[in-house]
C-alpha cells in the first residue's frame, strides 16, 4: 500500500484537506493518508512549525498532498512552503487553469498551464537593509541549472499533452542579465521542440493579453515571481482561488496543493471551496498511475457544477464544504 503525507495546514486548510480525504477514501484506492498537523497551530502547541516525524514521514513517501499554510507578513518566521520547495527540490510548479462548467466569469474556453520556476528568483529571500527604514535590496537569484529544468519540464509536458504553443515570460527588457539569461535560455532549448510553436512575451504585456486574449495562451512558463502573480490572474479567469490546483515536481519528490492560501477570513466557518485541493488531489492521483479515477473525481466535479445547486459562496452559491463534497461523493457512488 503507497502511503502519502498529508499537511493539514491552517485556515481552511483542515476542514478542506478532511474533506478531500473523505472523497478519495470513497474510491478505496491502495493508498493510505498519513495525516500531519503543521503551521501555526502546530507552532503553538509543539514549538515547531514542521515537527520532524512530517520530514521523516515525506522522506518515506515522497508523495505529499497539502493544504494552505499561513505565512504572517514582515518579520517572523520564513514561508513554510519556500522551505518545503528548496529542501526538496521540487523546480517545477505547474498550475493549470481550464474554464470550469456552469461558473460564470466573463472568459470562456480557457485552459492555461503555468509552469512556475519554484526554487529561486526573489524567493531565495536574501535581503539586506542597507540602511534601516530607509533602504533595503533583494537579491533576484537566476541560474542556467533551474531555467533549464523549468522550461524542458514545460516543453516535455506539452509533448506528452499534446498542446501546441509555449510561451516564455520575462522581464528582459529591464532585467536584462538575469531574466535575460531565462529568456536566452528559453530560446536555446526551444530548437529542440521543433513541433511546438514558441513565443515570449513582457510580463507586463502578458497580464493585459490575459485578460484581453487568453484563448492566445497555451503553456506559459516563467521566473517565479511572475509566476505566482500571473497564475493567481489566471485562477481570475476560470472564477477564483477555490478553483485552481498545483502540482510541485521535483526529480524525487512530488507536492500536490491548491494554489490559494489559508483564507483566514473565511476559515472555521464551513464556506470554503474545497475543489482547489480536491483538483490537486487528481493531479496526485495523475501523478501516482491512477488517471481513470481522477477522471472519475473531474467529472464529479463538473457534474455538481452543470447541475448548479450545490456550488460554494466563491461560486455564487450557498452550499457549504460538507454540502459540497457530499454531493461529489454521491456522484461517485453512481
Ligand atoms: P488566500 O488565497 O488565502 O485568500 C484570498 C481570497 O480568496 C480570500 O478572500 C479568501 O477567502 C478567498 N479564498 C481562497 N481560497 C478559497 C477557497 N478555497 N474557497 C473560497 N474562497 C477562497 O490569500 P491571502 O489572504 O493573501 O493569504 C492568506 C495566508 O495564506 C497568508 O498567510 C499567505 O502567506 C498564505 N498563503 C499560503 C499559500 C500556500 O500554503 N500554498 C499560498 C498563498 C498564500
Amino acid at each position: 500500500m503507497k502511503h502519502i503525507t498529508v499537511l493539514k495546514g491552517d485556515g481552511i486548510g483542515p476542514e478542506i484537506c478532511l474533506e478531500v480525504v473523505r472523497i478519495l477514501d470513497t474510491l478505496k484506492l491502495d493508498l493510505k493518508f498519513d495525516l500531519f498537523e503543521v503551521g501555526e497551530a502546530c507552532f503553538e502547541a509543539c514549538g515547531e512549525l514542521i515537527p520532524s516525524a512530517v520530514y521523516d514521514s515525506i522522506e518515506k513517501n515522497k508523495v505529499v498532498l497539502k493544504a494552505p499554510i499561513t505565512t504572517p507578513i514582515g518579520k517572523g518566521f520564513k514561508s513554510l512552503n519556500v522551505q518545503l520547495r528548496n529542501k526538496y527540490q521540487l523546480y517545477a510548479n505547474i498550475r493549470p487553469a481550464k474554464s470550469m462548467p456552469n461558473v460564470i466569469t466573463p472568459f470562456e474556453n480557457i485552459d492555461i498551464v503555468t509552469f512556475r520556476e519554484n526554487t529561486e528568483d526573489l524567493y531565495i529571500g536574501e535581503e539586506t537593509i542597507i540602511k534601516e527604514n530607509e533602504e533595503v535590496h533583494a537579491i533576484k537569484k537566476i541560474t542556467r541549472s533551474a531555467s533549464e529544468k523549468i522550461i524542458k519540464a514545460a516543453f516535455e509536458y506539452a509533448i506528452t499533452n499534446d498542446r501546441k504553443k509555449i510561451t516564455c515570460v520575462h522581464k528582459a527588457n529591464i532585467l536584462k542579465l538575469s531574466d535575460g539569461l531565462f529568456l536566452q535560455i528559453f530560446n536555446e532549448i526551444k530548437v529542440d521542440y521543433p513541433s511546438i510553436e514558441a513565443d515570449s512575451m513582457i510580463v507586463d504585456n502578458v497580464c493585459m493579453q490575459l485578460v484581453m486574449h487568453p484563448q492566445r495562451f497555451d503553456i506559459m512558463v516563467m521566473p517565479n515571481l511572475y509566476g505566482d502573480i500571473v497564475s493567481d490572474l489566471t485562477s481570475g479567469l476560470i472564477g477564483g482561488l477555490g478553483l485552481l490546483p498545483s502540482s510541485n515536481l521535483g526529480d524525487d519528490f512530488a507536492l500536490f496543493e491548491a494554489v490559494h492560501g489559508s483564507a483566514p477570513d473565511i476559515a472555521g466557518q464551513n464556506k470554503a471551496n474545497p475543489t482547489a485541493l480536491l483538483l490537486a488531489a487528481c493531479l496526485m492521483l495523475d501523478y501516482l498511475a491512477y488517471p481513470k479515477e481522477a477522471n472519475q473525481i473531474r467529472d464529479a466535479i463538473d457534474d455538481v457544477l452543470k447541475e448548479g445547486s450545490i456550488r460554494t459562496q466563491d461560486v455564487k452559491g450557498t452550499a457549504t464544504t460538507t454540502q459540497f463534497s457530499d454531493a461529489i461523493i454521491a456522484r461517485l457512488h453512481v
